[in-house]
């Protein structure tokens, strides 16, 4: 027995056919793309912005975006590749699976985990930044202790996550309309905040676009970028080196086009409207943030950007309460499905896992009338609504990155291997430049990787340590795929 134990893509693809788990086959290109708006618009943009510019590049954060943005196409180029080629719910774990083996497979998918889950926590403290703006319009200011900037246990992020898991477990499909919805809501608000934006910004605030490098104490020691420790530079903020550094966490305001590789097996034509759904998505948010950003430094002097909901408070420092109530309201609606999203993607990787009986897969148990993963779904609120109520913003968002940028790394490599070890699968998609793209798409992230603070990393490594304790004394013995001959059936299948 090999923890390198490969589940072959046309297993993974015949695990999709048996009738029990066969799901239907409705999305388009377009309703792909608005699906990844949906879950990719939200804390990023709407709530990042006002952090990272403020301590860590000023306006050259438009460059942070750009730079984000780089490094995901070169991913979303390899994603797209693999998705058309695997078009199994499960993403990255699936594909690692046909590539790369169990274990590795395992590793991305506790490494997924850790993305999703701590994603919706971190959007849920965004939505709460925005629930107490806006009712601070209408002269409710919630305690500090409970919302804002740095409260004791962020009370409406727990429950949010409470409300959405309850809303999970009763079985309400996003369709893709009420999605359309949300995301016409959601970039409604973000054209808003350029165009009216725009009659506000002040070319003053634009100079110096990239503010001189600065030595500050909140990046010395753990918090320190892993780059700085590594190559012993002092430790600063702001400057070129604070444009990367802001990039690391920019990153997470486009992380959400891989989610869109979970829904292949609800996608009629996948192996074409995968790759186009994934790159769509990617370039109209690209364009979005790069444009709010550059908007919203120049009304504002950087260094007075709010931290829990910069864009609403641009417009209230400039005496626009109506445009800044708008945002707000819009904001709430669009983090609201942005949490739910990640949550079911969460579940739905969880769900395969336990389908592969690397966790238990009586978890994976559906509601009898409810027709959901309930018991993942709960026991998953329930974590992802303590952390929101307890870690800081800042904190989770660097994990979640570095958790990401890790499957990327991991995705990108296996478009290789798979080349090599199956060249004979069809693949719609392929990805240009092969191997060139994937390997700069691996050093880019491993890039922007290192920019993040030390402490993240031992936090990553920490939660990667637990994952293979569970693997070798859970998965390894229990899997499916061990006993399976090559091709045959598989146990408790
Ligand atoms: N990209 C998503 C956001 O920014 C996770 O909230």
């Amino acid at each position: 027995m090999s923890v390198f134990r490969v589940k072959s893509v046309e297993q993974s693809i015949s695990d999709t056919e048996a009738p029990e788990h066969r799901l239907r086959r409705e999305l388009t290109a377009l309703d792909l793309t608005v699906f990844g708006i949906g879950v990719i618009v939200g804390t990023g943009i709407f709530v990042l912005t006002g952090r990272v510019a403020k301590e860590m590049a000023g306006p050259s954060v438009a460059l942070s975006f750009v730079a984000a943005a780089v490094v995901c196409a070169l991913a979303a180029l390899c994603y797209a590749e693999f998705a058309s080629t695997v078009p199994v719910a499960g993403s990255a774990y699936t594909f690692s699976f046909a590539t790369l083996g169990e274990f590795p497979a395992w590793i991305i998918g506790w490494d997924l985990i850790l993305e999703m889950m701590l994603g919706a926590a971190v959007v849920a403290v965004g939505w709460s930044g925005y629930l107490a703006s806006l009712l601070s319009s209408f002269g409710i200011d919630l305690p500090a202790s409970l919302a804002g900037d740095d409260p004791v246990f962020n009370l409406p992020a727990s429950l949010i996550v409470l409300i959405l898991t309850a809303v999970l477990v009763a079985g309400v499909k996003l369709s893709s309309r009420l999605n359309l919805v949300v995301v016409a809501i959601k970039v409604t608000v973000i054209l808003l905040v350029i165009v009216a934006g725009l009659f506000f910004v002040k070319g003053a605030n634009y100079t110096p676009f990239i503010p001189p490098a600065k030595q500050t104490a909140a990046v010395e020691g753990l918090s320190a970028p892993l780059i700085q420790v590594m190559f012993g530079i002092t430790p600063v903020a702001f400057g070129v080196l604070g444009i990367f550094s802001a990039a690391a966490i920019v990153f997470f305001a486009y992380i959400g086009f891989d989610v869109v590789a979970t829904a292949a097996e609800e996608t009629r034509r996948p192996q074409r409207d995968l790759p186009i759904g994934i790159i769509a998505s990617l370039v109209i948010c690209t364009v979005l943030y790069v444009s709010v950003s550059l908007v919203v430094v120049g009304m504002q002097p950087y260094q007075s950007l709010s931290e829990a909901a910069p864009l609403a408070d641009a417009f209230k420092a400039v005496g626009q309460t109506w445009a800044a109530t708008l945002i707000s309201i819009g904001a709430l609606a669009g983090l609201t499905t942005v949490v739910m999203i990640l949550m079911l993607g969460q579940s739905r990787v969880m769900f395969s896992m336990c389908r592969d009986n690397l966790l238990p897969r009586g978890l994976a148990r559906v509601h009898p009338v409810y027709g959901t993963p309930y018991r993942i779904t709960i026991l998953l609120g329930v974590i992802i609504s303590i952390l929101a109520g307890l870690v800081p913003l800042s904190t989770i968002a660097e994990l979640v990155n570095i958790g990401t940028l890790f499957a990327f790394v991991v995705v990108s490599i296996a478009v290789v291997i798979l080349r090599r070890t199956r060249p004979d699968l069809p693949r719609s998609f392929r990805t240009p430049l092969v191997p060139l793209v994937p390997i700069l798409s691996v050093l880019a992230c491993l890039y922007l990787m290192i920019n993040l603070p030390v402490e993240t990393w031992l936090r990553f490594l920490a939660w990667m340590l637990i994952g293979v304790v569970i693997y070798f004394s859970y998965g390894y013995r229990h899997s499916r795929v061990a006993d399976r001959p090559a091709g045959g059936p598989v146990k408790g299948g």
